[in-house]
């Protein structure tokens, strides 16, 4: 029987990307059935509605979604579609992982291997924010950090450090200043770290935190840390393997988990068939590791990694002189998949 699974194919580069990653999938034989649905700006110009409802019945019913980016409006309008569907399904933990690939040209460093999981939930992505008065004099936004909430994130990085053999956890905040939500948070990890004695634990200020990655990123192995703080440095620690067009998120839940890159929309890009589709084709590698298919994950990771090295099909991002479409680059790896 087919798997039903949930596609958005997003806005921006969206739809260029995940049509090169669902043909890849589909070049491997898989079985699966897509629920194609669509949310962010493309469902606000069709349907008036930024999150219509047959996208959240839909990842209810599949309990697994492949997710394009999606535009979010900045300083106005709608609140972000990504963190309502956080937050609908529960999606605690983003999964952030960053890996050299071979051929890829970076700036300082090879062999890097770092997973950021950061926390998805709270803390300053909750929305409670407002301006004071009416002519926006001040404006002021809390961010709740709660117990049962680090809990779960921190466990399950180091469920899945001692899971995967990983050596470190570094938990990553600001406890000096913020410290009540930091202090929280910082203390719910030391405490847990004893049960996984395994793993040598450290914690780190963000701001130094942010230095040492640039200077010496192999002192670092999984970094766990709360929302806002996440989200920089995994873009950070994707600039360090080379940039957005490379980093793949999960969002995992108990029931639910999403796929998809860890860069946005790229309106700079869109609609030329120049985007990097990398992030999101390894996010759906994610994706069927996820859902049990591990053969055909490993199959598309390595065709991936071929193709880039080669060097010979790649995107602008990652060759400005020598570069081909994101079609096409998904043709080589099809290709690759072939042989
Ligand atoms: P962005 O990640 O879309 O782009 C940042 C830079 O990286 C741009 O120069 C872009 O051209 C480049 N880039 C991104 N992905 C690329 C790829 N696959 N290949 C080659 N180059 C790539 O970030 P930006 O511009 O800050 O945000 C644009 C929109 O995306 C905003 O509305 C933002 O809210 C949204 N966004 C959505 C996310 C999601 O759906 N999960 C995550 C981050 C941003
Ligand atoms: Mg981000």
């Amino acid at each position: 029987m087919a798997r039903r699974i949930t596609l958005i194919p997003g806005d921006g580069i969206g739809p260029e990307i995940t049509s090169a990653t669902t043909r890849i999938l589909e070049s491997v034989g898989l079985n699966i059935e897509w629920e194609t649905v669509i949310a962010g700006m493309t469902a606000l110009e069709k349907y008036k509605d930024p999150l219509p409802k047959d996208v959240t019945d839909s990842i209810e019913r599949t309990g697994v979604a492949l997710k394009g980016p999606l535009t979010t409006p900045i300083g106005k309008g709608f609140r972000s579609v990504n963190v309502a569907l956080r937050q609908e399904f529960e999606l605690f933990c983003n999964l952030r992982p960053s890996k050299t690939f071979t051929g890829i040209k970076t700036l300082y460093f090879d062999h890097i291997d770092l997973i950021v999981f950061r926390e998805n939930l709270e803390e300053f992505y909750s929305g409670i924010e407002h301006y004071i008065d009416s002519s926006h004099t001040a404006a002021e936004t809390i961010g709740i950090i709660t117990r049962r909430g680090s809990e779960r994130i921190i466990r399950y990085a180091f469920e899945y450090a001692r899971k995967h053999k990983r050596k470190k956890l570094t938990v990553v905040h600001k406890a000096n200043i913020l410290k009540f939500t930091g202090g929280l948070f910082l203390d719910v990890a030391a405490q847990m770290a004893p049960e996984y004695s395994e793993i040598k634990f450290e914690d780190k200020i963000v701001d130094n935190m942010a230095m040492q990655m640039v200077m010496n990123p192999y002192q670092f192995d999984c970094i766990v840390t709360t929302n806002l703080f996440g989200d920089i440095l995994s873009d950070l620690a994707s600039g360090l393997v080379g940039g957005l067009g490379m980093a793949p998120g999960a969002n995992i839940g108990d029931h639910v988990a999403i796929f998809e890159a860890v860069h946005g929309s790229a309106p700079d890009i869109a609609g030329q068939n120049i985007a990097n589709p990398s992030a999101q084709i390894l996010a759906a590698v994610m994706m069927l590791d996820y859902i049990g298919e591990k053969e055909a994950a490993r199959k598309i990771e390595k065709a991936v990694a071929a193709v880039i090295e080669d060097g010979k099909y790649v995107t602008k991002d990652i060759n400005s002189v020598n570069y081909v479409g994101t079609s096409e680059f998904a043709d080589a790896v099809i290709k690759k998949l072939q042989n």
